[in-house]
């Protein structure tokens, strides 16, 4: 079983072990390569900021999981749009946070780390973001064999044709509609 308590999430550090993410498919070896290479470079040059789940145990810090975050936006469809006012329901490209990047290793998965991960992000965004600038939005690229766990979260399926069939179909999660209070963090 795991211990949850023992872990926490935290923005990446310079001197993290970023090698020992296992995901248990080659299908995700993009995701372990960002981690090694990339994502401490757009963490520091403001690209996109990479928070990671560690153990409180260890030194240096292995990293069991990871979340990626970039500024977005999305362009909905008349059936999808917000419809609070004309103003809104006018409107066709919404600011948005897009989740770049998402994994938990593959010895935690089914533990509920991963919707913690969503949870922890949708508090940030609602706590450190949306009182400051405009941002309606929580989007992502998903994988088709996650699309389930992203709904079960309650993200949305993008609403065309083309984007029923991609292959990283886009998701959304309306962070006003889902306004309630935030809870607490990982
Ligand atoms: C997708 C991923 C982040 C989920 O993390 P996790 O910690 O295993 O997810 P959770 O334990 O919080 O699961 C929450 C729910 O989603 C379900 N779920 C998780 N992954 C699923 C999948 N691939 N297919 C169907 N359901 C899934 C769980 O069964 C659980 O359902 P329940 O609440 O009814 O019990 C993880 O499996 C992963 O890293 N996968 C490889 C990389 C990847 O696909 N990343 C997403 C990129 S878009």
């Amino acid at each position: 079983m795991v211990d949850t308590e023992t872990f926490t999430l935290r923005q990446i550090l310079s001197d993290d072990d970023t090698t020992k993410l296992s995901l248990g498919s080659e299908a995700y070896t993009p995701l372990k390569i960002f981690l090694k290479k990339t994502a401490f470079d757009f963490h520091q040059y403001e690209i996109a900021k990479t928070y990671v789940l560690v153990n409180q145990t260890s030194s240096p810090s292995r990293i069991w999981g990871y979340i990626t975050l970039m500024n977005s936006e999305i362009v909905l469809n008349e059936g999808q749009r917000p419809q609070e006012s004309t103003a809104t329901s006018r409107y066709e490209a919404f600011p948005a946070i897009k989740i770049a990047r998402l994994a938990v290793d593959k010895k935690l998965q089914g533990n509920g780390f991963g919707t913690r991960f969503l949870d922890w992000c949708i508090n940030h965004i609602k706590l450190a973001i949306m009182p400051h600038v405009g941002c309606r939005f929580l989007v992502v690229d998903a994988k088709r064999d996650s699309i389930i766990f992203y709904q079960k979260s309650g993200f949305i399926l993008l609403d065309t044709e083309a984007n029923h069939s991609d292959e990283h179909p886009l998701m959304f999660f309306d962070l006003f509609r889902e306004n309630g209070l935030p809870t607490g963090i990982i």
